[in-house]
């Protein structure tokens, strides 16, 4: 398992590569596999806007699209004063294939706070109510 110093300065890493030129506001994410693996996520931005991905869902999409499918925490990095934390669609997907996993906020020089997913996303909807 890597320490919180190394997953947190893989988002910031990827926080760099945002595609991010209408808002100006660049997200990293870094989110660590069962079996120690790191994939990383940008926020990707588009010009008819609503069609943007945050930095959290791109990297979960990429580690699942890569066959991981257990999880053990998430680094979410933006350059704020405040921990930025994921929006509410992020919630839903990490859940999705997280479950409660340990969310990590940063920014570029503090570690800001660690929560788990089921405090941030109580009550959520999933999988099991289909029955
Ligand atoms: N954004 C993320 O990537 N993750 C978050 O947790 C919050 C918001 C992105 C979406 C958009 O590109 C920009 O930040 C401003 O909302």
């Amino acid at each position: 398992m890597s320490d919180d110093a190394t997953l947190i300065a893989a988002a910031r890493a990827a926080r760099e590569r945002a595609f991010a030129p209408y808002s100006k506001f660049k997200v990293g994410a870094a989110i660590e596999t069962e079996d120690g693996t790191i994939v990383t996520g940008c926020n990707i931005e588009n010009s008819t806007y609503g069609l943007t991905l945050c930095a959290e869902r791109v990297a979960v999409f990429k580690a699942v699209s890569d066959g991981h499918r257990a999880f053990r925490r998430v680094a979410v990095v933006a350059d704020t004063a405040d921990p930025t934390p994921p929006c509410g669609p992020c919630r839903q997907i990490l859940w999705e294939f997280c479950g409660d996993i340990e969310v990590i906020l940063a920014n570029l020089t503090s570690d800001m706070g660690h929560h788990r997913l089921k405090d941030l996303l109580p009550l959520p909807f999933d999988a099991r109510l289909l029955g």
